[in-house]
């Protein structure tokens, strides 16, 4: 009779703690879920990159999802991860909202989740280990404060978005418009979004250019690099010269916008480090082990512009940068 009850309050335990936290493979390996955006820009095909490295370092098996660019693609990775049973799960999520769903079955299934990259629209931050992130917000402020103080605060400027509903692109505008707010002389006077491609940003550009004499345009603003080196070869194609006729500036710091800025074709970028998935992988690691995580672990970048551009495209492709 004993043992019987032994075994009923073994098997008990068991599922309490498989409720919980979800268990290690037999291996002891870590295996960890990533549902990627896609590969829309420069900037995230070096992320997933990034990560994938990280994670044969550290001997996690890492189950990668491409959703191109699509939320339902996304949510059903997450499922199937949940269905694995994987010991945790990395969402870099499209855009902010409709995820609350998705992460409470992760939760039920006591299976951590660490949000990276762009951010989600929670009440419930239980719903989230935590998350690793820039912030969008501040590179906006930076974009914007390097213009202003390049131009005097006098500057029509065209923005190219970033995807709709994305955080990326949220914070970035908001950022950038609460500092020219400040200059009577400094406008947005054209805005589309072109989804954070580079074929997109050179179509929206073209249009642009169509409607408005380049002459009175004193900026690009695009919310990542990829868009304006599609915008830069529009401008060429058009007989503008891009980052003197019309000044760029941009976000992510990826090699191609430091060859641009070093042949005088862009003015500024923001740095988005690609490199978050180690302290993600060690925020999953230290809550496995009982320890408690921060839920917010920020990642900062530093503008760059013409005068460091060749050295940094030098750094960065010879593999000297990390
Ligand atoms: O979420 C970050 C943004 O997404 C990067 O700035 C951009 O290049 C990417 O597509």
């Amino acid at each position: 009779m004993k043992q019987i009850l032994a075994l009923i309050a073994g098997a008990i335990l068991i599922a309490a703690c498989g409720s919980e936290e979800a268990e290690r493979s037999a291996d002891g390996r870590l295996t960890v879920g990533f549902s990627q955006i896609g590969s829309e820009s420069g900037w995230r095909t070096s992320f997933t990159q990034a990560v994938q490295s990280e994670a044969r370092n550290r001997d996690i098996t890492l189950r990668f999802s491409d959703a191109q660019q699509k939320q339902e693609n996304q949510i059903r990775a997450v499922r199937s991860f949940i269905a694995q049973g994987v010991d945790a799960i990395i969402i870099a999520p499209v855009v902010e909202t409709g995820w609350r769903p998705v992460l409470t079955e992760a939760q039920r299934a006591g299976i951590p989740v660490v949000i990276i990259d762009r951010n989600m629209a929670l009440e419930d931050d239980s719903l989230y280990l935590t998350r690793v992130a820039s912030d969008f917000v501040e590179e906006g402020r930076k974009a914007a404060r390097w213009l202003m103080d390049e131009t005097g605060g006098d500057c029509a400027i065209v923005e190219l978005q970033g995807t709709v509903g994305a955080s990326a692109a949220i914070d970035r505008m908001s950022g950038f418009n609460e500092v020219i707010a400040d200059y009577p002389n400094a406008r947005i006077v054209m805005s589309q979004t072109a989804d954070f491609t580079r074929t997109r940003g050179k179509d929206i550009m073209v249009t642009f250019l169509r409607a408005m004499n380049p002459k009175d345009i004193c900026a690009v603003w695009a919310h990542n690099d990829e868009m304006a080196l599609g915008a830069i070869i529009a401008m060429k194609e058009a007989g503008v010269a891009p980052g003197r006729d019309i000044l760029v500036v941009s976000v992510d710091a990826v090699p191609d916008i430091f060859k641009a800025m070093s042949d005088g074709d862009a003015n500024a970028t923001v740095e988005l480090s690609p490199h978050m998935g180690g302290p993600a992988f060690d925020a999953i690691e230290a809550h496995l082990r009982g320890e408690s995580v921060p839920k917010l672990i920020p990642v900062n970048g530093d503008l760059f512009t013409q005068e460091t551009a060749a050295e940094e495209y030098r750094r960065r492709t010879s593999g000297e940068a990390r």
